[in-house]
């Protein structure tokens, strides 16, 4: 396992939002997380990267326990936080954007990371705010990529994009997994998080309620109905 989150409660001051959450990531796995508003799936991932460490449990990555350590160190251990919010600079460039999370040692370097995202490299020198949402993600996306993670987690990749950009955002997930790349995805977008992930944990007030492949989740319609909102 290159990820193992063993009964992590964590908190936002007296609020008590991640209650015993476990959950793993195996190496070259793309695992979805998914759960409807407010389940605490952000607060997980907050929790990975040190941002909301938690107050009991243990976060393993590569076995080591993580938890409470520096968000920096986390960091440079290697896994890659990309934001829900994407966190773009807007008045930067598209290469001043992707320099700022260059990291010493990373297998992906600027080069390599345009290769994956051709419409990028057709905007070098535009700025953040000049992107649209798609190219916006794709940036953040790319961004993560440049400190050279085993390990990347996305918060709904997929929100406020149109079905199209959808489609590019999972074929770019798709194709990070051939290069070895770990992925914890968050997603409100049950489809598309089915459709790429190896295995899903559905969560609901900061516990695991239901852990399985695609193919199992979408078979048990309590859960799909009750949790998801889908079917009935
Ligand atoms: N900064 C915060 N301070 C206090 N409560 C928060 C904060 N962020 C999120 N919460 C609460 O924590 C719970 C889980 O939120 P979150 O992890 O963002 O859910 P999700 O990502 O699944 O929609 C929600 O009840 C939310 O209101
Ligand atoms: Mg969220």
């Amino acid at each position: 396992m290159i990820l193992e989150i063993k009964g992590i409660d964590t908190y936002y001051g007296l609020g008590h939002i991640l209650h015993g959450l476990w959950l793993s990531v195996a190496e070259g796995e793309v695992v979805a997380l998914l759960g409807r508003n407010g389940a605490g799936k952000t607060t997980t991932l907050r929790s990975v990267t040190g941002l909301t460490p938690p107050k009991r449990g243990e976060i393993l990555y590569k076995g080591r326990n993580v938890a409470g350590l520096d968000p920096h160190v986390i960091s440079q251990s290697g896994i890659a936080l990309v934001p829900e919010t994407r966190d773009i600079f807007s008045y930067l460039t598209v290469k001043e954007n992707l320099s700022i999370g260059r990291r010493k040692g990373s297998r992906w370097q600027m080069d390599t990371v345009l290769e994956r995202f051709p419409s990028l490299k057709e905007r070098l020198n535009n700025k953040g705010r000049e992107l649209s949402g798609g190219e916006q993600e794709m940036l953040a996306i790319a961004r993560a990529l440049m400190t050279g993670p085993d390990l990347l987690l996305l918060d709904e990749p997929s929100q406020g994009l149109a079905p199209l950009v959808v489609t590019a955002v999972m074929d770019t997930i798709r194709e990070l997994k051939h290069q070895h790349v770990s992925m914890l995805l968050v997603e409100q977008n049950a489809e598309m998080a089915l459709q790429l992930a190896d295995r899903v944990y559905v969560i609901d007030h900061g516990t695991v309620v239901f852990e399985g492949t695609p193919t199992q989740l979408r078979a048990d319609q309590k859960v799909t109905a009750t949790y998801l909102g889908v079917g009935g």
